[in-house]
């Protein structure tokens, strides 16, 4: 049986031969373990890249947001994730991975949540992300991205993980069951 190969796995070869992201790229490289978050963070926000660095990777999905691989080994993944008006992930969490991305073009819209001793999930927190903006994500940090600028601006955001995220724990608002005996909120006839 062949031994697991230790190298990265996957390579953009233009995005990985771009100056701005070769220094990142060979400190991801070296990594034989989960990367450190605080670690991670800095490197991000020591960047100077621009939508041209990592332009050649980036497809957008029609229907969804995209992930487009830069470099990826077992220990870690670069990504270039592309978003159309309207696009956003699911919620969720991060545990078992250190998660942070850049946003490198457009402007993206954060909003964190709080599980709640009911179960249910409470929005706590909206951050409007311009270009430069920097994410960290602990393991218990639940969030969803998304791009909720107007048709025909596009978002895209340099992301991180470490090690390589295989799933992800997602969380769902609560629908509504309406209300034991007569219902207001029945649909009916209009007034005027
Ligand atoms: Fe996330």
């Amino acid at each position: 049986m062949p031994k697991a190969a230790e190298s990265p796995v996957v390579q953009n070869a233009a995005c990985c031969a771009s100056p701005a992201l070769r220094p990142l790229i060979g400190y991801l490289q070296t990594l034989t373990h989960r990367a450190d978050l605080a670690i991670l963070t800095h490197h991000l926000q020591s960047l100077n890249i621009t939508r041209d660095d990592v332009e050649p990777a980036c497809c957008f999905g029609a229907r969804s947001y995209k992930r487009n691989v830069i470099a990826a080994s077992p220990w870690f993944e670069l990504l270039a994730l592309t978003w159309r008006s309207g696009q956003c992930t699911p919620i969720h969490d991060h545990r078992g991975v250190s998660c942070a991305f850049r946003v490198v073009h457009g402007v993206g819209t954060e909003i964190r949540f709080e599980l709640t001793p009911s179960g249910m999930i409470c929005p706590v927190q909206t951050v409007r992300m311009q270009p430069g903006y920097v994410c960290a994500a602990d393991d218990a940090d639940i969030h969803q991205v998304a791009n909720m600028q107007a048709p025909g601006e596009d978002l895209i955001t340099l992301h991180i993980y470490s090690p390589r995220i295989s799933k992800m724990n997602t969380y769902a608002f609560k629908v509504s069951e309406g209300c034991d005996g007569s219902n207001p909120y029945a649909p009916g006839p209009s007034e005027g």
